[in-house]
């Protein structure tokens, strides 16, 4: 939960307060069009997060120095490719810059990621699901992908995809992307990961969803190392409220690294014999192996109800462990969805696979807001003073 304090012109003003409060978990404390009164303001009581309009920079350039030296974190909101607008961005050291242009779709996530959360809480961690199979080709970034962003949908919260099929990653292509920075850059001639580099490498691609892409070809893998998997997810989660990985099938060190930090591993499985005999091998090494709680693993079944003479009822039997999430065949819509570049839940939102997936991501999140209700923190002195309801945390 964090604080914001908005100095911006009066025609956008109402507009962006109200867009302010209904992010999740910020608290708007003030709003003005004259900067010099919003600094004082902020002076009495800092604000978690200042966001300043630039037509406002523009205008009180005597401001600057003071601007500069504030405690608290500054973002501007300023029309893109404005060369004037980003030297004065710089000049009074803002932490960030929200494009006039998406502004609407930038707001939540890039004031939750430089926001000094309130004193005396901490930020909730984000939830940590792994998706892995035994298997290849049974649906795991077609899952990931699209959880990703049923998940945004639903929870309104920042979610990260992280590529972990090191070799042959498909993540980015499936979202129509190309990016310049891949894990393999961020881990590369380094042991401890920089989160800078990290916030750079992590790139935006639908409505609060982002990725940090595979490496570009199998030879990089090499580089990639468990331990600096463990502290890009110990950051992540730090910042978005679900981060997805996506694996290759095995027990590598990297995997085994991902399982033993998730939450949650979402273990897909289709009816068909040859897989399931070795979903069997992979839960008997979860369970009898790495003595993970029964409740970490969840078997999802994609491709049920196909006409392979496996049935369901047997599955959970042979398995001994229930179906957590039916997923069904989709004809050639995930395909399509794939060679387009545009992932399924975008472009065939009512297609069967993309519903049952967003009814999949309401559980979980349904779920996820639970456990957190469970544990009732405690009262802050600002909620105290405000009479608000705490917030709970883990
Ligand atoms: N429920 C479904 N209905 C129809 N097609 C599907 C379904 N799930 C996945 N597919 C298709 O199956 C193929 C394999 O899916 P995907 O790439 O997601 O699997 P994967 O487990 O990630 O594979 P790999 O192990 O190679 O990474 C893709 O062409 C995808 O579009
Ligand atoms: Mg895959």
């Amino acid at each position: 939960m964090f604080t914001v304090y908005v100095a911006c012109h009066d025609e956008l003003r109402t507009e962006l307060t109200v867009a302010v409060k209904n992010i999740p978990g910020v608290i708007l404390n003030g709003s003005s069009a004259d900067l010099r009164e919003s600094l004082e303001e902020c002076a009495a009581e800092a604000p978690g997060v200042f966001l300043v309009d630039d037509t406002l920079l523009a205008q009180n350039v005597g401001l600057f120095e003071k601007l500069a030296a504030v405690p608290y974190p500054v973002v501007v909101l300023a029309p893109s490719a404005d060369a004037a607008a980003a030297r004065r961005a710089l000049a009074i050291r803002a932490k960030d810059f929200i494009s006039l242009d998406s502004w609407a779709e930038d707001l939540g996530p890039i004031l939750s990621r430089v926001a000094v959360p309130i004193q005396g809480e901490t930020r909730q961690d984000g939830r940590v699901l792994v998706v892995f199979s035994s298997k290849g080709g049974v649906g795991k970034t077609t899952l990931s992908v699209n959880l990703a962003i049923a998940l945004a949908k639903t929870s309104r919260q920042p979610v990260v995809i992280m590529d972990l099929d090191i070799q042959f990653g498909d993540v980015a292509p499936m979202v129509g992307d190309a990016p310049l920075v891949t894990l393999f850059d961020l881990v590369k001639g380094t042991a401890a990961v920089d989160s800078d580099m990290l916030k750079r490498a992590v790139k935006r691609v639908a409505n609060n969803v982002y990725i940090l892409a595979a490496p570009d070809n199998p030879e990089e893998a090499d580089d990639v190392h468990a331990d600096q998997v463990v502290q890009i997810l110990h950051l992540l989660r730090e910042t978005y409220a679900y981060v997805i990985v996506d694996t290759a099938p095995g027990y590598t060190d990297i995997n085994v690294a991902a399982f033993d930090f998730a939450d949650t591993i979402l273990t897909v499985c289709t009816p068909d014999v040859v897989t399931l005999r070795t979903i069997g091998q992979a839960l008997q090494v979860f369970y009898d192996g790495f003595h993970y709680p029964k409740d970490k693993v969840r078997i999802v079944l994609n491709r049920s109800g196909s006409k392979t003479g496996v049935e369901t009822t047997d599955i959970a039997q042979v398995l001994q462990t229930p179906i957590a999430f039916q997923l069904p065949s989709d004809g050639a819509f995930p395909v399509r969805a794939a060679n387009e570049g545009h992932p399924l839940l975008l472009q065939f939102p009512d297609s069967s696979l993309s519903r049952t997936i967003q009814s999949m991501a309401n559980d979980l999140v349904r779920e996820t807001e639970g456990r957190i209700r469970k544990n009732p923190a405690k009262r802050t002195l600002l909620a105290r003073l405000t009479g608000r309801k705490p917030k709970e945390v883990q």
